[in-house]
Formats: C-alpha cells, sequence, structure tokens
C-alpha cells in the first residue's frame, strides 16, 4: 500500500442491500493515485452475479421507497446534503487522493453535490401531474411515477459529484439506485453510499457496485430488472449501452463530452475571455465533458489573446492533488498515454506549440498545459475529444465562418461566446449547435440548469427539473362519469 491516509481503510467490499459484501468470487483490484501510480487500497471487483444481487436488491426496496410520502422523501434527501457537507474535507481528500485533483477542486466539486441533494430534496413534494379537460363527462388526469430501478454509470473526473448528480434526482423521484463508480476512483461512491445510509436512506435503495466497465457495467446495462440508464462517459461506451439497453427497451440518458467552441470577437474584454478560457480548459487537467476544447478567435485579436492564454499556461504549477497545486495529474496511465498521444498527433498534423506540450519528469501521470495555434479544424486535435489540458487555437474572419468552425464536429455539448455586443451574443447564441451556451463566461450551468448535448453529445438533460424527466413516467388515468357512454364505442 503506497499512500496511508487517515480517510482511507485496507480494502472495500461491495454496498449490497444496506450491507458491505465481498465480490462472489472474493475478487479484488488496486485503485491507484495517478500522482504516485502507487496502489491507495483494494476495492471489491463485482462479478456479473453480484450486479444481479444489486438489481434484486434495489427491485425489493423499490416499491416502499415510492410509496414513502414524498416530504420524507425529501428529508431524507436533504440529509444527505447535510451530511455531505459535514463531511467535506474528507470526501475532497478522499476525491482529490484517488482522482488527482487539487484539494479546492475536489472542495468544489463536494459543495456542488451537496447541492444536488439540497436542490432535488425540495422536488420531492413538487412533482405534480396535469389534469386534462376531457369535458363533463370525465376526469382525466396524469400522474408522474417513478421508473423503479435506475442503473447509473458514472466517469472519472468528477466521481462523487456525478454520483450526487445522478443519485439526488433518482431517489426524490421515488427510484431505487444501483451504482457502478468508474474503476480508476470508486472510493468517494462507497463513501456516499454510507452517508446516504445514515441519512435513513433505507436498505436497498441505493447500491454501489465497484468493478469493471466489463463485466460489471455491461452486466448493469443489460440487466433486465433495470428500468432505466443513467450514463456519462465516453461516445463509444455510450453506444454499447444504448444498444445494451435496447434488447429490453430500457431508455437511457446519456451525457458523452464534447469538443466545445469558445468564440472570442474583437469587441470582446480580452483579459476576461483568456482568464475564463484558461481556467475552461486547465480546471482539472483538461477532464471536462464541457471544457473548452477549441478557441475559436478573430483573425485581428489572435495574437494578443494567445499571448495571455500562453502566459496563464506557463505561469502553472504542477503537483500532487493534495497539495492544492494549479494543476494535478491526469487520471490514469491510459489516460496519460491518450493525451500525451493527442500532443504527437498535433505536431505531426502541422499545428504549432505555443505552450507546454511537455511531461515532467519523474513520477504521476503530469502533463503540461499545453496550447497548439495554427489549428485547422479539420484536423484530428480540433475533431476528436482529447480529455486533458491541451487547447487547439483556431482563427476566423468572418462571423458565418466562425459559426461554421463552431458547429463543424460531431459533438455539440457546451459552446461559449465572448463579445460586449448583446444582439451579436443573442444571433449566435441560436446558432450554435450546443446544449449549453455560455456569454461572457464559461461553466454557466449551475445545479439548476438544464445540462446535456446535441448531436453525438448524449441524449437527455442532467441537472435543473428537467432532469427528473429522466427518473420519472407518466401515467394518464381516465375515469368515466357519463352514464350509459358505453354504447357509443371510441373514436380514435
Ligand atoms: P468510458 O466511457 O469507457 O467509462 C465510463 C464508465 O462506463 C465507467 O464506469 C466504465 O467502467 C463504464 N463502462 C465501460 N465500458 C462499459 C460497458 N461496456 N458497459 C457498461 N459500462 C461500461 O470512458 P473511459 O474509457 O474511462 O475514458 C475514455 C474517454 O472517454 C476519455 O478519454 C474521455 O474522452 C471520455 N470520457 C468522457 C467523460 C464525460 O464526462 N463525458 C467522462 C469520462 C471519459
Ligand atoms: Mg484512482
Amino acid at each position: 500500500m503506497g499512500v496511508p491516509t487517515q480517510h482511507v481503510a485496507d480494502s472495500y467490499d461491495l454496498y449490497i442491500d444496506g450491507a458491505w459484501v465481498s465480490a462472489s468470487d472474493g475478487g479484488h483490484f488496486a485503485t491507484v493515485d495517478p500522482a504516485t501510480e502507487e496502489s491507495i487500497t483494494e476495492v471489491a471487483e463485482a462479478t456479473a452475479e453480484d450486479v444481479d444481487r444489486a438489481v434484486a436488491a434495489a427491485r425489493e426496496a423499490f416499491p416502499a421507497w415510492r410509496d414513502t410520502d414524498p416530504d420524507e422523501r425529501g428529508r431524507i434527501v436533504h440529509r444527505i446534503g447535510e451530511l455531505v457537507r459535514e463531511n467535506r474535507e474528507e470526501l475532497a481528500a478522499i476525491e482529490s487522493l484517488d482522482q488527482g485533483k487539487p484539494l479546492s477542486q475536489a472542495k468544489s466539486d463536494v459543495d456542488g453535490a451537496a447541492r444536488y441533494f439540497e436542490y432535488y430534496a425540495g422536488a420531492a413534494d413538487k412533482l405534480e401531474g396535469t389534469s386534462v379537460p376531457v369535458g363533463a363527462d370525465g376526469i382525466d388526469f396524469t400522474l408522474r411515477e417513478p421508473y423503479g430501478v435506475s442503473a447509473q454509470i458514472t466517469p472519472w473526473n468528477f466521481p462523487g459529484n456525478l454520483f450526487a448528480r445522478g443519485v439526488a434526482p433518482a431517489l426524490v423521484a421515488g427510484n431505487a439506485t444501483v451504482v457502478k463508480p468508474a474503476e480508476q476512483t470508486p472510493l468517494s461512491s462507497l463513501r456516499l453510499a454510507e452517508l446516504c445510509e445514515e441519512a435513513g436512506v433505507p436498505d436497498g435503495v441505493v447500491n454501489v457496485v465497484t468493478g469493471f466497465g466489463d463485466p460489471a457495467g455491461a452486466a448493469l446495462s443489460s440487466h433486465e430488472g433495470v428500468d432505466t440508464i443513467t450514463f456519462t462517459g465516453s461516445v463509444p461506451t455510450g453506444q454499447v449501452i444504448m444498444k445494451q439497453a435496447a434488447d429490453n427497451v430500457t431508455p437511457v440518458t446519456l451525457e458523452l463530452g464534447g469538443k466545445n467552441p469558445a468564440v472570442v470577437f474583437p469587441d470582446a474584454d480580452l483579459d476576461e475571455a483568456a482568464r475564463w478560457i484558461d481556467r475552461a480548459i486547465f480546471t482539472n487537467a483538461g477532464q471536462i465533458c464541457s471544457a473548452a476544447d477549441r478557441v475559436v478567435v478573430h483573425e485581428s485579436v489572435h495574437d494578443e489573446l494567445v499571448d495571455k492564454l500562453v502566459a496563464r499556461a506557463e505561469s502553472y504549477e504542477l503537483g500532487r492533488g493534495s497539495d492544492d497545486p494549479d494543476m494535478g495529474p491526469v487520471v490514469s496511465a491510459e489516460q496519460f498515454e491518450k493525451v500525451t498521444g493527442y500532443v504527437e498527433v498535433g505536431r505531426e498534423e502541422g499545428a504549432t506549440l505555443a505552450a507546454g506540450g511537455g511531461t515532467p519528469d519523474g513520477e504521476g501521470y503530469f502533463v503540461e498545459p499545453t496550447i497548439f495555434t495554427d489549428v485547422d479544424n479539420d484536423m484530428r486535435i480540433a475533431q476528436e475529444e482529447i480529455f486533458g489540458p491541451v487547447l487547439s487555437v483556431i482563427s476566423f474572419e468572418t462571423e458565418a465562418e466562425a459559426l461554421e468552425v463552431a458547429n463543424d464536429v460531431d459533438y455539440g455539448l457546451v459552446a461559449g461566446i465572448f463579445t460586449s455586443d448583446v444582439t451579436r451574443a443573442h444571433q449566435f447564441a441560436r446558432g450554435l449547435e450546443a446544449g449549453n451556451v455560455y456569454v461572457n463566461q464559461w461553466f454557466g450551468d449551475t445545479n439548476q440548469t438544464p445540462f446535456g448535448g446535441y448531436k453525438q453529445s448524449g441524449i437527455g438533460r442532467e441537472k435543473g427539473l428537467e432532469a427528473l424527466d429522466s427518473y420519472l413516467q407518466t401515467k394518464n388515468v381516465a375515469i368515466n362519469l357519463a352514464e350509459g357512454s358505453s354504447d357509443s364505442l371510441p373514436g380514435a
């Protein structure tokens, strides 16, 4: 065991039906500290049989949870949020250790997680249906009912925060859940499951099966006992999950990343634009679905903006998350290979390396903040999600060209506009093919705003009240008040 820490046990079991249990075959895997490449601890490796057990526990627990008074469900979910706040330092330390991110960023993730529980808790007793006017001879209304078992397959970039983003609305709507955290970062989800129990969530309503995409994730997404699937991760895995779900006609909510443009016009406040874009690509070492991967900047301000971005990038200090550096390592050896591979691709494609590009000597999966200029939007570094601290700068001449470049990718998650012209901001926002548009800022979505992608960036919306639609299905009830009306049979 490389790094002893006060918050981490020697080994972890699966959390199924309110109990800690070993994997059916006793298997374990190591989770690694990406700053040292050393094992932190051992975590149970769920088999398909374990996933079966977790789904069965959730099915069993579902009816009583669904029938719990909504105000009581809301109080319990709110209590989870309070416990997340009370355990903020510990949760952030675990996340920073397991994932690599700077401690202050981990704390902000934990605050966001608490907010999801608080925000959705308030909605628990407001999930109203509608009444449909059908005339004097009937009454017609809708009920919004939970699906049953919600599978949550989460990624490694914001593990605890995304646990909360899915579990909070699922619970509030009356579903039971089975969470399969990413194998790189299982620890915060296990601690959150403990806090759910402490808050009064009944046994079986929240289950956590740590393990790999195959077999654990695949067993979950193809399970007949799962009623709805929420997935955040890569496009190829999202496609596999959607195909598996099709066999059982299980609905999916998919959040699949992006290649997000930040469009900078000559009338923008360039200092502000540089500050936002810097945060938007280098926070969490660029491992954010809504990162600003591409800067699309007017040629007249190109050099000035690039100078500002380069100065910022070169000031970064890299280090271990727990020391709260400017930037931590990327999450894993695979991600390190992927990101450094793209730096090579950028060089080969003929882009100019304006900052970074290197990897510091020594242990840990560290990649310098990297900026490529002279990027053509057809290059792979402009089209493919790198998911690391690598920015591509593309210049434009006309507004029409800027819009064309911004939209010319398979993704459509978020996009940003920097301008002081309000009319232009509105018009350009309409033209962008993205689920979220930020104007003169980045990461403009909060817990309260719907978030999700156009095009290959996904299906459905997370966050905001709209996310509840993924966890509720509509039942329409039609009551006849007219006597003898069966004589006249339906006109369809
Ligand atoms: P991934 O999409 O394969 O993994 C995400 C989750 O899906 C993990 O929990 C994983 O165990 C699970 N999974 C994998 N295969 C599965 C299957 N067949 N059935 C069910 N679940 C399965 O992502 P990966 O390989 O860790 O990262 C690769 C790339 O994906 C990254 O470089 C990045 O570009 C993108 N990504 C995007 C994220 C986002 O927020 N949109 C988050 C993480 C990765
Ligand atoms: Mg780890």
